[in-house]
């Protein structure tokens, strides 16, 4: 279905409005409605992860409402599950918990959509999404042919993947292949999720825990504007990570792939004295300095120039860059 003029929701609350939006709801619309869609294109999934920098985009948005979920084969061990790409994420973890199915738990209560999520590689209390996708099947919008990737191929890293590339954009993602355990498998090594007693170690029990910990930290996007964390993690050098240390004793660090570190902007943020502190109508949100808020008719303007104090604060405090993990949506 091809509109015209139409508002693109997103959890930041931001004014935007796409000249062109495609809602498909099969690859065949999908493919019916291309050439009709002029350029720039963008992708979205449920709006949670993006800041619309201008409040229109003159080209194209596309957004994928396919959301049929499908049991593709069981055995003794693991299930395998196929999702549309426009399922809403939590809904599927809910379901996966309803049906015993394990691996998706931790992730409860992230927004946004099934597709959204295997293009970010969405990851919160020690799990990423990556660890329960066995494919990833996806339009090829040049060849205009349909193509799957292995978990391999989707090129994973933290909060990254082949699909956030330069040359991976052109693959839309049309649906998820998913394999849960359906023996009882808990990955409870963060936090919060330690304190669960094992009498009452249930599926239900971890999403509970989950839910109530997000809650306590994050905004909900239905009260308060927000794109979750607006900042990725720095990954920096052993080197840099023990002279930080040396300097900051009680500085969280986590150890990230290739003899790396990973560091806590969160942590660094609130240590520059930022947490909680406001600039026009965008604020550090008080209960996480990772996340980034709209308190109320905050422009991109407001946001952004919040988001450059805040990488110059903490530059020059740590000497680490932070990047955002949000997506920029620049004038189309
Ligand atoms: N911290 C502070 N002050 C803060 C925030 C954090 O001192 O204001 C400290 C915490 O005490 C802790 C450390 O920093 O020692 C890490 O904080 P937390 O566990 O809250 O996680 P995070 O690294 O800030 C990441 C993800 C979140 C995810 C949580 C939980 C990224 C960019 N963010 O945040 O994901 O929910 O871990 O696993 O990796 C998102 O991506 O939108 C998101 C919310």
């Amino acid at each position: 279905m091809i509109y015209k003029d139409k508002p693109v929701y997103n959890t930041f609350g931001l004014e935007a409005v796409a000249g062109t939006y495609v809602e498909y709801c099969s690859a065949e619309e999908l493919l019916r409605d291309i050439p009709d869609a002029p350029r720039p294109w963008l992708h979205v999934g449920g709006g949670s992860n993006l800041l619309f920098a201008h409040p229109r985009f003159e080209g194209t948005v596309f957004h994928n409402a396919m959301n049929a979920i499908e049991v593709l084969s069981e055995d003794e061990e693991s299930v395998v599950v196929r999702a549309g790409g426009g399922v809403v994420w939590d809904f599927f973890v809910q379901w996966c918990v309803n049906h015993g199915w394990y691996g998706a738990e931790n992730l409860s209560l992230i927004p946004g959509e099934v597709g959204a999520a295997a293009v970010q590689n969405i990851g919160a209390y020690g799990a990423e999404v990556k660890d329960i996708i066995e494919r990833v099947e996806t339009l090829d919008t040049e060849t205009l042919r349909e193509r799957a990737f292995s978990r391999e191929e989707c090129g994973y890293g933290y909060r990254s993947s082949f699909f956030k590339s330069e040359a991976g954009r052109r693959f839309f993602v049309l649906s998820v292949v998913f394999r849960l355990s359906v023996v009882p498998k808990f990955n409870l090594g963060y936090g919060a999720l330690k304190d669960i007693d094992s009498p009452s170690l249930t599926l239900a029990a971890v999403r509970e825990k989950v839910i109530a910990t997000r809650e306590a930290k994050l905004p909900d996007p239905e009260q308060i504007g927000s794109a979750g964390s607006f900042f990725m993690n720095p990954v920096v050098s052993r080197q840099k990570a023990e002279s930080l240390l040396a300097e900051y004793p009680d500085m969280p660090q986590y150890p990230a792939p290739d003899g790396m570190v990973k560091l806590s902007a969160g942590w660094m943020i609130d240590r520059c004295g930022l947490k909680g502190y406001l600039r026009a109508n965008a604020g550090v949100y008080e209960k996480q300095a990772l996340v980034l808020v709209n308190l109320g008719g905050a422009t991109s303007e407001e946001i952004l120039a919040l988001a450059n104090q805040v990488i110059d604060t903490v530059r020059d405090k740590f000497g680490v860059t932070l990047h955002p993990e949000v997506q920029i949506i620049k004038k189309g």
